[in-house]
């Protein structure tokens, strides 16, 4: 695997992970449970260190979803359910984890999907956000950081399932794409 600069080195997304873990905390001081739902792949590292820094109680779930064809598609619904989470989330303080919005499509759909299973509460938590690429707004509550147009890999993010376990967050050159 080729070597590549850091964009988000560890310690930097370290302190910000810390950061968004502080603010779930004091928002959610008084709830009896959160429940944290990762979508997969990505997420996976993100979720896994910020659940380690809450001290407010939590369970972790997970959901997958594919897009329909391509990402780039006009269809509002094209992304599609691939794995549900375990437990009903109705009456529940649900944090809908992300490692990066895009195009805003994926938040959107899970939202609407989430929503409807009548939690008490659903905020999103996402690492990255590119608003140059939003085809549909989506309120991100908890953002680590906003980053420009380019492919990012580390941390989570793939590119064709590599450097998802790279421990920092690298621009992955149009060369290596
Ligand atoms: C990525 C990312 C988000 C989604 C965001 O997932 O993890 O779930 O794309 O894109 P959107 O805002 O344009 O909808 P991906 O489909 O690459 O799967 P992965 O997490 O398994 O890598």
């Amino acid at each position: 695997m080729i070597a590549l600069p850091p964009l988000m080195s560890e310690d930097v997304i370290r302190t910000r992970v810390e950061q968004l873990a502080g603010r779930i905390n004091t928002d959610y001081a008084n709830v009896s449970e959160l429940v944290l739902v990762g979508v997969l792949t990505g997420s996976f590292i993100f979720l896994s260190d910020l659940a380690r820094l809450l001290t407010v109680p939590h369970r972790v779930e997970f959901i997958a979803v594919s897009s329909y064809g391509s990402r780039e598609s006009e269809d509002p619904e094209s992304v599609r359910l691939l794995m549900d989470v375990r437990r009903s989330l109705e009456g529940e303080h649900v944090v809908l984890v992300e490692d990066i919005v895009d195009t805003g499509k994926t938040l959107a759909y899970l939202m609407r999907l989430l929503e409807a299973r009548r939690p008490d509460s659903i905020k999103t938590c996402s690492l990255l956000h590119k608003p140059g690429r939003t085809e549909q707004e989506v309120d991100i509550d908890y953002l680590g950081f906003t980053i420009s147009d380019s492919w990012v890999v580390g941390y989570g993010l793939d590119y064709a399932e590599k450097y998802r376990t790279l421990p920092y967050i690298a621009e992955l050159p149009v060369e290596y794409r």
